[in-house]
C-alpha cells in the first residue's frame, strides 16, 4: 500500500479522537471537504511523447526563496497534539525536504524556536478587531525571521462546524494554542476575527513588516485581481479545505479562472486543498500554480512520524511528481502547461 495513502488511518489510531476529528473534518456539512481530492482526480492528462525527460527538475522559487520541491506546508493549529515539538518539528521536517512552511497565527511554538530548525517559513495572520494585537504578532515574526506573511481572507467568521461528541477543545493543553501572544495582553474579544477588511489591509501589513504578503483563501479571478492591484505579492487558492464556507467551490475547479486573472502580473499563484498524489500536484502546476500547499497530510506524517514523516510526505510526493512529468514528456516545471489537461 501507498504509505501516504495509509497516513491518515495511522493518525487516527494515534490520536486523541477529538483531535483526529477536529483534524480531519470540514465545516457544516461537509461537502466542500468531501469533494476536494476528487475534483483533482477529475482532470485527466494529455501527455506529450518523443520529448528528452532523461532529466527531470522539480525545482522552484516560491517568492525568491529556492525550494527542492513545489509542494509547502500549508498553516495549521493545533500541531503540538499531534508531536509534542509541534511546529518546530513540522518545521525540521520541512527544512530536511528542501520545502516552506506556513505558521498559524494560533501556532503553539514560540517564532522564534522556528529559526533554529532553518526552516523558510511564511506568517499566516488573522487580522483580528483588536489591531494591536495583530501588530505585536506581526512585530515578533518579523523578528523571528518570517520571510512572508499569508493573509488568511475566507475567515470573517469561523466557519461552523457540526460535532457529535467531545470537541477538540475539551481536550487541548494551555501552550497548544497563541505560544507568540503574551496571555496577559489580550481578551477574547480581542482575538475575534476583523469582519470589515478590504483589499487596503494588504498594503497595510507590507508597510508595517516590510515583507511580500499572500492572500490566501480567494477562490475568484476578480478577487485576484483586486489583490494583485493592492500590492498582493502572492494570492493562494483555497477554501480552507473545506473548514470555512461549505459548499465553496473546489479549488480544482476555480484555479483557472484565477491563473487566467494574474496572467501578465508579478503576482505568485499557490493552491491548496485536497491535494494528495504527485498526478495532482502535475495538474495544479499546468494550471499555472507555482507550488501547492498541503494542510491534513502534513498534520498526519507529523502525527505518525514527526519531523521525518514530514520530510518523506514531501520528497515521496516530489518523486511522484517527476515521475509523472517524464510520463507527459515534460523535464521542467515550465513545461507543464495547459494544454497537458482534458477535462
Ligand atoms: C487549517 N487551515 C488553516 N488555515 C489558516 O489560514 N490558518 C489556520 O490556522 C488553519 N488551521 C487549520 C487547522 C486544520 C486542522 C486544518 C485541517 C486546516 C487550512 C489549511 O491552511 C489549508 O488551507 C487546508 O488544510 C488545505 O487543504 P488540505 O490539504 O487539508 O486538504
Amino acid at each position: 500500500m501507498r504509505w501516504i495513502d495509509g497516513l491518515e488511518a495511522a493518525a487516527a489510531e494515534k490520536l486523541p479522537e477529538a483531535v483526529y476529528r477536529y483534524f480531519r473534518q470540514g465545516s457544516a456539512g461537509g461537502i466542500s471537504a468531501a469533494e476536494a481530492t476528487a475534483a483533482w482526480s477529475s482532470y485527466r492528462l494529455r501527455p506529450r511523447v518523443l520529448t528528452d525527460v532523461s532529466t527531470v527538475d522539480i525545482s522552484t522559487t516560491v517568492l525568491g526563496t529556492p525550494v527542492a520541491v513545489p509542494v509547502l506546508v500549508a498553516p495549521t493549529t493545533l500541531q503540538r497534539q499531534a508531536d509534542p515539538g509541534g511546529e518546530a518539528a513540522m518545521a525540521a521536517g520541512v527544512a530536511a525536504a528542501g520545502s516552506v512552511l506556513g505558521v498559524s497565527s494560533n501556532a503553539g511554538t514560540a517564532f522564534a524556536d522556528l529559526g533554529a530548525t532553518g526552516a523558510p517559513w511564511w506568517l499566516q495572520i488573522y487580522v483580528v478587531k483588536n489591531r494591536e494585537v495583530t501588530l505585536r504578532m506581526l512585530d515578533a515574526a518579523v523578528a523571528a525571521g518570517a520571510r512572508a506573511v499569508v493573509l488568511t481572507a475566507d475567515t470573517p467568521v469561523v466557519g461552523r462546524k457540526e460535532d457529535d461528541g467531545p470537541t477538540v477543545w475539551e481536550v487541548i493543553r494551555p501552550g497548544d494554542l497563541l505560544a507568540n501572544l503574551d496571555p496577559g495582553e489580550y481578551t477574547d474579544a480581542d482575538l475575534a476575527k476583523a469582519d470589515d477588511l478590504t483589499p487596503d489591509v494588504i498594503g497595510w501589513l507590507a508597510e508595517r513588516t516590510g515583507l511580500p504578503v499572500l492572500v490566501k483563501g480567494v477562490l475568484r479571478g476578480d478577487d485576484a485581481k483586486r489583490c494583485s492591484e493592492a500590492g498582493a505579492a502572492g494570492v493562494i487558492v483555497s477554501n480552507h479545505g473545506g473548514r470555512q464556507l461549505d459548499g465553496a467551490i473546489s479549488t480544482a475547479q476555480a484555479l483557472p479562472e484565477v491563473a487566467a486573472a494574474l496572467a501578465g502580473t508579478s503576482t505568485e499563484l499557490y493552491i491548496d486543498g485536497g491535494i494528495r498524489r504527485g498526478e495532482h500536484v502535475l495538474t495544479a502546476l499546468a494550471l499555472g500554480a507555482r507550488a501547492v500547499l498541503l494542510g491534513r497530510p502534513a498534520l498526519y506524517a507529523l502525527s505518525v512520524g514527526g519531523a521525518a514523516g514530514v520530510t518523506r510526505l514531501l520528497t515521496e510526493l516530489g518523486a511522484e511528481l517527476e515521475h509523472a512529468m517524464r510520463l507527459v514528456g515534460s523535464p521542467t516545471l515550465a513545461d507543464l502547461t495547459p494544454d497537458l489537461l482534458s477535462r
